[in-house]
């Protein structure tokens, strides 16, 4: 009887590798990771009733680190669903020359490298946006700008997909920056920068020429390369209708 169990207890282990054995053979002698059954994306199932590999979320559920629950942050907006004043990133120089960059990128080609509203977009026929440094616009608080690129408005797109909150943040100070470059107040410079403005009526220097050409604040066509004197818009260009649109010399396309 002892000497069954004994039996028993010490050949079992060598059964199960026996077994294993058996099913490796059996399966193609061994299964890598890198060949496991799965799914490539967005391919067919049968084993879902939808047919779809892909699951929905489920309802009422948040993906990890996607709660977002941060509203002046994630939507500009405070507790009552108002614009946000205040920004909810601490801005410095390098924050402000990040949202530059971005400003110049997504923003410029349409809005001007000044936000002017007279980007190239607009001269080749897109609606002409609002200046900048209309009363409105400078009065408005920084969400209402961080809600224009999250949402869109009017005729322009939202850029949510394009520029990630951070960015928005920092394109939102740009702005602002921007925006007190065409509204200081002289009594707020140093002594130096003051004496660098040009006094009303008289001749700039030679540095403040270059300074003005380098970023005039309404560019010439001539400023732009191979830029045409009269350049055609298509029509059914989107937007194509504001104060800043051309007429077509085009044909009409069918
Ligand atoms: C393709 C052209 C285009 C681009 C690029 C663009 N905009 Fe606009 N934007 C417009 C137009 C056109 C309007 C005016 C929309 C209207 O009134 O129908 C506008 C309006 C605005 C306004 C004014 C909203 C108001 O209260 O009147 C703000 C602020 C703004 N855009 C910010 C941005 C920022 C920031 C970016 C870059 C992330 C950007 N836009 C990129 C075309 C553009």
């Amino acid at each position: 009887m002892s000497l069954g169990m004994n039996f028993h207890n010490n050949f079992r282990p060598l059964a199960v590798l026996a077994l294993s054995c058996v099913s490796i053979f059996l399966g193609g002698c061994r299964q890598d990771m890198q060949d496991q059954p799965k799914y490539k994306p967005q391919r067919p199932s049968q084993f879902f009733a939808d047919g779809r590999s892909g699951r929905p979320e489920l309802e009422g559920t948040v993906a990890r680190g996607a709660l977002n629950d941060d509203s002046a942050f994630y939507e500009g907006k405070d507790e009552k669903g108002g614009d946000v004043d205040v920004f909810p990133v601490a801005v410095d120089r390098a924050f402000i020359e990040r949202g530059q960059q971005r400003y110049d990128i997504y923003c410029a080609p349409c809005h001007g490298r000044i936000g002017n509203g007279l980007g190239m977009i607009v001269r080749r026929g897109f609606k002409q946006p609002p200046s900048y440094h209309i009363d409105r616009l400078r009065n408005a608080p920084a969400g209402h700008f961080y809600d224009v690129i999250t949402n869109g408005y009017g005729a322009m797109l939202n850029y949510a997909a394009q520029v990630q909150p951070r960015d928005r943040w920092a394109i939102v100070a740009y702005i602002r920056a921007l925006q007190y470059s065409q509204n200081a107040n002289i009594n707020e410079l140093t002594a130096d920068a003051r004496s660098k403005v040009p006094a009303a009526g008289a001749p700039l220097s030679a540095e403040q020429q270059a300074a003005r050409k380098s970023q005039p604040l309404v560019p010439a066509d001539s400023d732009f390369y191979n830029f045409p004197a009269e350049p055609a818009t298509p029509s059914g260009v989107p937007g194509a209708s504001g104060a800043g649109a051309r007429k077509s010399n085009q044909p009409e396309r069918k």
